[in-house]
């Protein structure tokens, strides 16, 4: 569906620095974002560790659609949309488990965990053993990536690859996905998935998490009661204070992170002194990281976002979300917490505390944060409050191309905040990407990257 609105310049004006409230609260726009954005763009489905074994099945979400996640007998992993091709049930009703055969509750069709359709009852005798069983398997997507663990997919053949869905940004999302040490990969999910419902639209916490590094008052109380890993503020990273505080984004694909950078030559302070055990664990990884990753050592990530909706936490605590847009105002969040899989069992745990007190429906940190977007949402839809856009305009036009301190180069458009404090560089960057899918007509305009600038 298209709404003939158009989007750059117009209700997404980022010339003047101003976004219409109508992208929030118009159910219009909400059925079409749903289209040009959710249907043509990779999302995150789901951590291999969550399928380790053939038969093992986890159901996620795609937009507001769900989708089953698993792995075949032949160990292939596969999503697909989680309907009945007979009349649409839901053919897995369970959150995840392990099953030879997907069997759909209403008429008994199953599916095996390739997708084939494998059993119809009374096929010969209701079908006279004339369905075309092949041709009605589940509907798979049409394409599924496994990076490091992470599970991503699209719906939209046309999409570039993975990768190059994500160009340069691969350095930042690898900050969540690398070991603690430094290697590649070797992450796990800890326990289940959180999952719960928050009144507000999809791209609120999508713009917070892009880099709203100007929100901080709102997390007074919990810096006041020091729920870090060291019981002083929410964090414990001392690097903080020692670092360039900088602003990451990608104008062509969409993608932001926060990062800190320490100076050359200045070894991370150690973290987590609460336990020994934890402490010397985390003492360890940080010079390991350092030798491993050389100057790159020095960067550790702060929040960010891969367009469109999933959200992540690199470092303290390292966590994906997921925001589902469940109507233009309803979100449906789901939070999965990462640790090294190879970390001893007194690190999960100290870790799995630390997460659930910071993150997640009952994290003290996360709780602050709903509040506000709560209340942002709701006193926005009104007549009169709709008429009157949200500024975006802190730091225009001071972003740094190329940008390069103490030895490092940074790839992306940088927005150096140490100094500055804050900026909406990132979530401008959010908004500008989500512009452009809903203008598009298709990914021929969106890989921009494949046309050279004349
Ligand atoms: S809806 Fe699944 S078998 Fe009929
Ligand atoms: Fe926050």
């Amino acid at each position: 569906m298209a709404t003939g609105r158009r989007y750059r310049g117009g209700l997404v004006d980022l010339g003047a620095g101003l976004i219409s409230r109508e992208i929030f609260v118009n159910e219009e726009i909400y059925a079409e974002e749903l289209e040009r954005v959710f249907t043509r763009a990779w999302l995150f489905v789901g951590h291999e560790s969550q399928i380790a074994k053939p038969g093992d099945y986890f159901v996620s979400c795609m937009g507001e659609e769900s989708v089953i996640l698993c792995r075949d007998r032949e160990e292939r992993v596969h999503v697909f949309l989680n309907s009945c091709r007979h009349r649409g049930m839901k053919v897995c009703r369970y959150d995840e488990g392990n099953t030879p055969v997907f069997t759909c509750p209403y008429h008994g069709w199953s599916y095996a965990a390739d997708g084939k359709l494998v059993g119809v009852p009374y096929f010969r005798e209701a079908y006279h053993g004339k369905l075309d069983r092949s041709q009605l398997g589940l509907v798979e997507v049409a394409q599924l990536a496994t990076y490091k663990g992470s599970v991503w997919a699209t719906w939209d053949p046309n999409a570039p690859g993975f990768l190059e869905y994500l160009g340069e940004f691969r350095r930042y999302l690898d900050l969540t996905l690398d070991g603690w040490d430094g290697r590649d990969g070797g992450t796990e999910v800890l326990g289940g998935v959180q999952k719960w419902l928050i009144p507000c639209n999809w791209k609120f916490p999508a713009e917070n998490f892009s880099g709203d590094s100007y929100h901080n008052i709102s997390h007074r109380s919990v810096d006041m009661v020091g729920i870090g890993p060291s019981g002083s503020g929410r964090r414990d990273m001392r690097e903080r204070l020692l670092a360039r505080r900088l602003q990451i984004c990608f104008p062509e694909r969409g993608h932001q992170t926060g990062v800190y950078v320490l100076p050359k030559d200045q070894p991370t302070p150690p973290a987590y002194q609460q336990s020994p055990v934890v402490s010397e664990f985390f003492k360890q990884c940080e010079a390991e990281r350092r030798r491993r990753r050389g100057e790159w050592g020095r960067v550790t990530g702060s929040p960010g976002e891969v367009f469109p909706n999933t959200a992540l936490h690199p470092r303290q605590p390292r966590t994906f979300a997921v925001w589902h847009p469940r109507g233009p105002h309803q979100t449906e969040v789901w939070r999965w917490y990462l640790v090294d899989s190879e970390s001893p069992p007194e690190v999960k745990d100290f870790l799995r505390q630390y997460y659930i007190r910071y993150s997640g429906p009952a994290g003290l940190t996360e709780q602050d944060d709903m509040e506000n977007w709560n209340y942002a949402h709701a006193a926005s839809r009104g007549t009169i409050a709709r008429r009157y856009p949200y500024t975006y305009e802190q730091g225009m036009g001071f972003e740094v191309e190329n940008y390069e301190w103490d030895g490092l180069r940074l790839p992306g458009s940088v927005m150096d905040i140490t100094e500055a404090k804050s900026s909406e560089h990132n979530l401008r960057n959010l908004y500008r990407r989500w512009a452009e899918f809903m203008d598009a007509e298709g990914w021929d305009e969106l890989a921009t990257w494949r046309t050279p600038a004349s």
